[in-house]
């Protein structure tokens, strides 16, 4: 029964080498392939980086893979950690996150 036992966690690491292949080949060469420790430019970007580093890394963020329901709840959570997400901000920061860190497609 070993066999059986050790299946699931090759499939984990199988999955997410391809994960990893996949972002080397989307991303090309300019882009590093896991967890950059800078958020990727775009519209919400400053807002993102200023609201989203202040307590863990950026690579923390861009690690996830969200869809945009899953990233609103995601910044809910962290402002009940202590986030301080302005009014203002929050849908250009949820709206970047979702844009930016898509649940992959497989
Ligand atoms: C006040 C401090 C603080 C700020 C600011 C903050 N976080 Fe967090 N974050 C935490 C703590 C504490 C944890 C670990 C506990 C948890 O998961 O709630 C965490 C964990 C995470 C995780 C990993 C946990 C998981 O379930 O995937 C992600 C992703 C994340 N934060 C994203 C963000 C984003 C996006 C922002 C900006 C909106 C942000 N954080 C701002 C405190 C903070």
């Amino acid at each position: 029964m070993a066999e059986t036992a050790k299946a699931p966690t090759m499939r984990k690491i199988n999955g997410r080498a391809l994960l990893l292949l996949t972002a080397v080949a989307l991303g090309g060469a300019a882009q590093a392939p896991a967890s950059p420790d800078t958020f990727a430019p775009g519209p919400g970007q400053p807002q993102t980086e200023r609201a989203c580093t202040a307590c863990h890394s950026a690579a923390l963020v861009t690690g996830e893979r969200r869809t945009a329901a899953q990233w609103a709840r995601l910044v809910d959570r962290m402002i009940a950690n202590g986030a301080q997400v302005p009014d203002a901000d929050y849908p250009a920061i949820v709206a970047y996150l979702a844009r930016t860190y898509p649940p992959s497609v497989r």
